[in-house]
Parts: structure tokens; sequence; C-alpha cells
């Protein structure tokens, strides 16, 4: 077998042979990492099929599908984000910063799969006691589960076969090692050859397999984009550590929607679904009229979720006014704020402006548009939004308000959580004669809204 040395980006997987500062392929500056490489044979090459799909050629129409039955696990929100549970042979790759719970939603899955199937939770972070600790805290003690500490892929498909789970979970990707590569464990050429052979070991088994996995500081998978590539899932933790509310976002998935999310609650005894997630986010805020304070119905999934959307703005004390945004896209903002200033006639290049997602969530709903230009206008102009007030709509370059999906949800929802008034795009007459205790303000340009706000 013959070696050679390459440089391969941590980013994207691209291979130079000489060493260069940015990355040719991705742009990324200094992510070529030296790596080396076995040279293969033909026959080599042969073994390295990801699956061993192959088949003769037949028509799509004679083809018979086969409904693959789901596997619950009885956790109410990661049943939801899978559309409904899991598929036998489905692969996973479950990422998120570290310590936001990772371990601790697998070894909750484990528990719940492990009534019904042999689970095997190999770690390559952790000692079988720190595991049990965690267990212990957790209730979790199903027979069922059997823990190992290894960090050698080879191992690791040898323990499979021995034990034959019907489960298996890998935490994390980034610690195991194929022995046949020299590079460390974590670099790019490991996880992509790692996660390879997990593939072809439990593909083909029908193993239920978690590939947990780091991700990095700006909340990209730490190592290679191919890993999602060959995985039929990848669930994201979308929030900040600091919180006790998770996130967890489906960014890719065979077998369902990627519109739906999880919402869990970080307690001592693990994590805790949390099914009516609108009176979680309405509980967190207080009833006084609040300046720069505005509510939303943001839709993620098929779920109105009730969002607080807040502003600052204040004097600027640089000669470029500051503009940060947390859990909304900051170019959304800004556009925003140049439609506020265009059709409004808001001065806002003296003003640096803060806008924030109450609860630390991630938020790309554009019904938000609204709910953002109301809090500005309301910090800006120093005049309270009363609490019973709802924004709904989103809103265009022009200033003119556009209609969301789904109004009529939201607005039931609005209604049933005991909002008010709402200000909204037009709606049709049927949607309008199903409001009750909800008075609904049409207008159309953004400027009526400000009329309101004074
Ligand atoms: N006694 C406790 N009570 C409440 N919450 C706890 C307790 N111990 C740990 N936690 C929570 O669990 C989190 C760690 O969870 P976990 O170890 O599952 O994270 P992880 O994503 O696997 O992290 P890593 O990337 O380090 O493996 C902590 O950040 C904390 O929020
Ligand atoms: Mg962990
Ligand atoms: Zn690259």
């Amino acid at each position: 077998m013959k070696f050679k040395t390459v440089f391969v980006c941590q980013k994207c997987g691209y291979e130079a042979a000489k060493w260069a500062g940015k990355c040719p392929d991705c742009g990324e500056w200094n992510s070529l990492q030296e790596e080396v490489k076995q040279q293969e044979s033909k026959k080599e090459k042969k073994n390295r099929s990801f699956t061993d799909f192959s088949s003769e050629i037949v028509k799509l129409a004679d083809s018979k599908a086969v409904q693959e039955p789901r596997i619950p696990t009885q956790i109410g929100e990661f049943d939801r984000l899978l559309g409904g549970g899991l598929v036998a042979g489905q692969l996973t790759l479950l990422a998120g910063a570290p310590g936001i719970g990772k371990s601790t939603l697998m070894l909750q899955v484990a528990d719940a799969l492990a009534q019904t199937r042999k689970v095997l939770y190999i770690s390559g972070e952790e000692s079988i006691s720190q595991i049990s600790g965690r267990a212990q805290r957790l209730g979790v003690k199903n027979p069922n589960i059997y823990l190992h500490c290894e960090t050698n892929i080879q191992n690791i498909i040898t323990a499979v076969e021995n034990e034959k789970p019907d489960v298996l979970i890998l935490d994390s990707i980034q610690t195991v090692y194929h022995p046949e590569f020299t590079s460390s464990a974590g670099t790019i050429g490991q996880v992509r050859e790692c996660a390879a052979e997990l593939v072809r070991l439990c593909k083909p088994k029908g193993i239920i397999t978690f590939v947990l996995g780091h991700v990095t500081k700006d909340g990209e998978l730490a190592g290679p984009k191919i890993l999602e590539h060959m995985v039929d899932s990848v669930l994201y933790f979308d929030t900040e550590k600091d919180n006790v509310l998770r996130l967890l976002r489906p960014h890719k998935n065979r077998f369902g929607s990627t519109s739906e999310i999880g919402l869990f609650k970080m307690t001592g005894h693990g994590l805790e679904s949390v099914d009516n997630a609108s009176e979680y986010f309405a509980q967190t805020s207080s009833s006084a009229a609040l300046k720069g304070r505005a509510y939303t119905l943001a839709l993620e999934g098929s779920r109105p979720l009730l969002t607080e959307v807040q502003a600052l703005a204040s004097p600027t004390h640089y000669p470029f006014p500051r503009r940060v945004a947390t859990g909304v896209d900051l170019n959304r903002c800004l556009m925003l704020f140049a439609a506020l200033e265009k059709h409004v006639g808001l001065s806002l290049d003296n003003k640096d402006i803060y806008i924030s997602i109450a609860g630390g969530v991630k938020m790309k709903d554009p019904a938000l548009d609204l709910a953002i230009c109301a809090a500005v206008i309301s910090s800006v102009k120093d005049v309270a939004i009363p609490h019973d007030w709802l924004f709904l709509a989103e809103v265009g370059i022009l200033g003119q308000i556009a209609k969301v999906p789904l109004i009529d949800r939201r607005l039931e929802e609005a209604q049933r959580l005991g909002f008010k008034t709402a200000f909204a795009a037009p709606v049709s007459k049927s949607e309008k004669q199903k409001l009750t205790g909800i008075v609904l303000k049409e207008i159309t340009e953004i400027n009526e809204l400000a009329l309101k706000l004074k």
C-alpha cells in the first residue's frame, strides 16, 4: 500500500497537493491541513461503495414501494420533528454546541427505544462512570442498554457485529478514528471514513443509528459537509446553551418534512418536551405595556409560536451606527430599517439599533417583519405598545404589507392566548367571520402602522 501527503480543507473536503492559505474551493482561510492518504489499488477501490444498492433496471411504474413502519420514541417533540418516528436503518446526525444536551437527549431516546429493543451506546468522550452518573440523574436504568467506551472504528464494528444491537448511538463522530488513516481523530478524512464505515455497517442490518457531532463557533458542523449527505437525517440544536429552552431543528430528513421543530426544556431530569409552546413563551413576559416590545405568532412547522420581538434604538456614539440582531437575520432587519426610513420617515442614521427575539430562539418566519417594524417604531418614538396587540404580516421593501400563510391558524391561536388587537394585511371574508374575541386592523402600508403608534 502506498501513502501520499495531501492537504485537505477541513471545511469542505477539498484536496490539494500543495498547501495554500485559502481554500480554492470554498474560500475559507487557513482551513487546509496536512493529511496522509493511502493510494488505493483498483481492488480496494471496489470495496468503497457507500451502500450495497445495485439493481436491475426496472420501470418506475412496476417498482413497488414499501411503506416503512414508523418506530415512535414516545418522546413527543422528538417524534414530531422526525415526522412520526424513526425508520429501521435510519442514520441520524445530531449536532449542537458543546453542553447543549446531545448526550442527554440520546440517553433518553435510548431509554425509550430500549423498552422493546437492544441499544448499544458507544462513547468516545465520556467514561462508563460518567455516563452512568448521567443515567442515574435522568432515571434511566433500562437493562436493554449496553455501554461501551471505544474510539477505534474497527473495534466498534466488531462490537456491533458481536452484540447485534437494534439501535446504535455513537458519541461522537469527532472522537472516533480509522486506524488505517494516520490523520488524527476529528479531521475531515477521519470523519468521512468513519461515517462511511457506519453507513456500510448499519444500513444493511437495519440498525437505527445516531451519530453525535460537534459544531463550530459559528454553528456549522465541525468537519465535512459531506457528512450531511451521507446520513438520512440531520438534527441541529438551534438555541444558545444558557437558555433553558432547547430548540431542535431538522436540517435534512429523508423520511419527513424539515419544517417541524422540537421544543425542549432542560431540567435536572433531562430534556422535557414543551407541548404548549406558545404558552411557554407567554409566561415569560409581563403584561405591562413596554416600549420596544411587539408580539407576533411565528409559524415553525405547523405550529404557531408566540414570539416577543424587542427593539432598542439608542443614540449612537460612532460614525457608523451599530445594528445588532439576535434570533433573526440581520440582513432582513437592515432591509426593514431602510423601509422604515423611507416610508415612515423615521430617522435611524443617528441611532444604534438592537433587535432581539426573547427566549434565545432563532426565527425565520416572514411574519416577524411587522413586529420588528412595530418594535422599532415604538422604541424610536418612545411609545409603548399594549401587551394585547399582535403584529402578523410580511413587510416589503416598498413598505407594503403582505399577507402571511395560514393567517387563520395564527389568529385562532391569538384569540386563544387572549390578544385583543391584531395588525395584519386584509383577510378574506370567511377568515374574518371566524374572529370573535379579537379586533383585526387591516393595513396595507407600513405608514398606517406608524400612525397607529402614537
Ligand atoms: N444537575 C443538572 N441539572 C440540570 N441540568 C444539568 C445538570 N447537569 C447537566 N445539566 C445540563 O446538561 C447539559 C449538558 O448536557 P450534555 O452532556 O448532554 O451535553 P452535550 O451536548 O452532550 O455536551 P458535549 O458536547 O460536551 O458532549 C448542561 O449544559 C446542563 O444544561
Ligand atoms: Mg456529550
Ligand atoms: Zn474548502
